[in-house]
């Protein structure tokens, strides 16, 4: 046996045990003759000392030590006397009388400090943490990270085992999926000039398990979506892949609700996180309900500053960009940003007016409510005192408010505002970082609102079924149609995906139709219509990205940092060296010719 304890579990208890122990070097000290090492693995550090007047032998050993060998201990374990106990460290009430060391391993210098305070964490090139990302995996917060993602996982597959459903894996050899990204191509050898495409999705074999009789199924699957990297986004990922059959769309709510509920709870029990869920039972809100006092399908619930629609109060009134935006069409909507005005300055003003423009918009009109009531805003003089003062009570806005207006198509007076309101629950301090909020939302349109290439793209993908009392709407006004399409939303982010599924042929057909598919296209997918000709249950499911829901449970600012591997931006991993060129022979066997010749 290489070591009896680890290096994170040595107690007051264990006081005269005789122990082994095994890690790498956190550090060796020298105090008064005597060398204390801290020898640390997953589970934490221990202190070791190792006298020389004891054993000069093991004392000698030691003193060679570095940072980062790998070194085996015994010794006994002794009570650290009061005031030497270390209240920060899970074993700060012991530590181990070296009696013998082996140096099982060497290190060279690592090229960053292993257990670091934050400051100095964020001064280590992230470049550097990835390309030495074996040793960024000994640090406290990657290895912590690792550990609820295994956490996470297993209370997941426990949760959906315990109701029935069945892991199944499916193939990553595949083709086309519908979830719109670029696919990642690789070529068949035994089929030249054919490709396997990797799957973005697991979609399309879920489904085909309905069919089969699965009933229930899940996977924890990676998917592959050739796109930049950014924030919350890798090219390989990992979703929760759920499908059932015999469901309605409150079934599949129903159940993802009660998983993230009871795996918030459970990780906050085990003190992995610690986090408020801000409304229980999750609330269920509509598209349009939400585009309206939010500006966007993602609300972030945490804090309120909700937009309200003054289309109608302001219709040909004096200020010539609100009544035209009416005239053509448009809204007016605006939102009160309360005590703002003690926060914001004008060039704050400037940068949330710069930011509007970003999305779309003209401009950021606002009215401020001075002290005493007056108000200061260059629109006040074309809206005339009344109109503006009717405004001001409708937003229910006092001294020290600042109301901000979008005068626009309805979609970009949306995403423009949509975007002023983060901004300014940020700025105004409104965000509880201990709060987390979730939400669904429920009654997506089939369609996007803009059409591309002259077809209608789907807002979900081309399986999801319109809603029942809308299909009729399919011929006549498609726009209109609603479909039985979810999200579920953590804190503003998009975390999960679903829908309840078409399974009836005549549909599924039809969609094909509206999107505009081509007889190539559709040879591509005819496979599902014809599985749907042999008896396709009812069926939906749900997509958590497990990644996403990590990132924002642990406030990580990146997705990578809860990945063991991640790619950078450029979808490099640093670590292997890839994507890498490769031997011309392998190219010449599938047939191939790169346009780019090895360097
Ligand atoms: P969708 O494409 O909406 O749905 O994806 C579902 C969830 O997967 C996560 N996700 C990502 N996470 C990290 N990096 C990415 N590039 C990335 N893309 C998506 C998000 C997202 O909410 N087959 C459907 C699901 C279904 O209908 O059942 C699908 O893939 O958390
Ligand atoms: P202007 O008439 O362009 O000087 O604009 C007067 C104020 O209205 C400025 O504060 C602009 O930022 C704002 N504004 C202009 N266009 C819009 C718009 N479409 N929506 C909201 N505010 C706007």
């Amino acid at each position: 046996m290489l070591r009896t304890h680890t290096c994170g579990e040595l107690k007051k208890e264990d006081v005269g045990t005789y122990v082994t122990l095994c890690g790498w070097v956190q550090s060796r000290r020298d105090h008064g003759g005597l060398i204390f090492i801290d020898l640390r693995d997953r589970y934490g550090t221990t202190q070791v000392v190792f006298n020389p007047e004891k054993q000069k032998r093991s004392f000698d050993i030691a003193d060679t030590a570095r940072s980062e060998y790998v070194a085996q201990v015994e010794g006994t374990v002794l009570g650290r006397p009061d005031e030497m106990v270390n209240p920060n460290l899970t074993t700060g009430a012991i530590e181990v009388e070296g009696q013998a060391i082996t140096v099982l391993n060497e290190s060279q210098t690592p090229p960053f400090e292993i257990e670091s305070d934050q400051e100095a964490e964020r001064a280590i090139n992230e470049e550097r943490r990835l390309t030495y990302r074996y040793l960024d995996l000994r640090r406290p917060r990657v290895k912590r990270n690792i550990v609820v993602r295994h956490e996470m996982v297993r209370f997941i597959r426990n949760f959906l085992s315990d109701r029935k459903f069945l892991e199944v894996e499916t193939p990553l050899l595949t083709k086309s999926t519908p979830e719109g990204a670029r696919d990642y191509l690789v070529p068949a050898r035994q089929h030249p000039g054919t490709f396997y495409s990797l799957p973005q999705s697991p979609q399309q074999y879920k489904q085909l398990l309905m069919v089969g009789g699965i009933d229930r199924y899940f996977q924890i699957a990676k998917c592959l979506r050739d796109e930049d990297s950014r924030g919350d986004r890798q090219a390989e990922f990992t979703q929760l892949d759920l499908e059932m059959s015999f469901v309605e769309r409150d079934d599949v709510l129903d159940l993802v609700e009660e998983m993230m509920i009871t795996l918030i709870e459970h990780l906050n029990e085990r003190g992995y996180i610690k986090k408020r869920i801000l409304q229980k039972p999750i609330p269920r809100l509509a598209y349009d309900d939400v585009m309206l006092r939010y500006g966007i399908d993602k609300p972030d619930l945490r804090f309120g500053l909700e937009i309200s629609d003054i289309t109608e109060m302001v219709n040909g009134c004096g200020f010539a960009v609100f009544a035209d935006a009416v005239k053509k069409g448009g809204v007016v909507r605006a939102l009160n940003a309360r005590g703002a005005g003690d926060v914001l300055s004008r060039s704050h003003i400037d940068e949330l007016t710069e930011l509007a423009k970003k999305h779309r918009a003209k401009g950021l009109a606002y009215i401020k409510v001075k002290d005493g009531g007056e108000l200061d805003s260059p629109i006040v003089k074309f809206l005339g005192d009344e109109l503006s003062g009717a405004i001001v009570k409708k937003l229910g806005a006092h001294a020290g408010d600042i109301i901000f207006f979008g005068a626009d198509h309805h979609l970009i007076a949306e995403e423009a505002l949509a975007y002023v309101r983060l901004d300014l629950g940020r700025r105004l301090n409104m965000i509880d970082p201990e709060v987390i909020a979730l939400s669904f939302t429920i009654d997506f349109p089939l369609f996007e609102p803009e059409m591309v290439d002259g077809h209608y793209a789907p807002m979900h993908h081309m399986f999801t079924m319109p809603r029942k009392e809308d299909i009729s709407l399919l011929d006549t006004d498609p726009l209109k149609v609603k479909s039985w399409q979810y999200d579920l939303v953590i804190n503003g982010n998009e975390t999960a995906g679903g829908s309840i599924r078409i399974h009836v042929p005549d549909i599924q057909q039809k969609i094909f139709d509206l999107i505009g598919f081509s007889e190539e296209d559709e040879k591509n997918f005819a496979h599902m219509l014809e599985a749907f000709r042999y008896g396709a249950p009812p069926h939906g499911g749900m997509a958590p990205g497990i990644d996403r829901i990590l990132m924002l449970l642990l406030d990580e600012p990146n997705i990578r940092e809860v990945m063991a591997f991640p790619k950078t931006g450029d979808g490099s991993d640093l670590v292997i060296g890839a994507p890498a060129f490769v031997d011309p022979k392998q190219l010449k066997e599938l047939g191939i010719q790169s346009l780019t010749p090895n360097p």
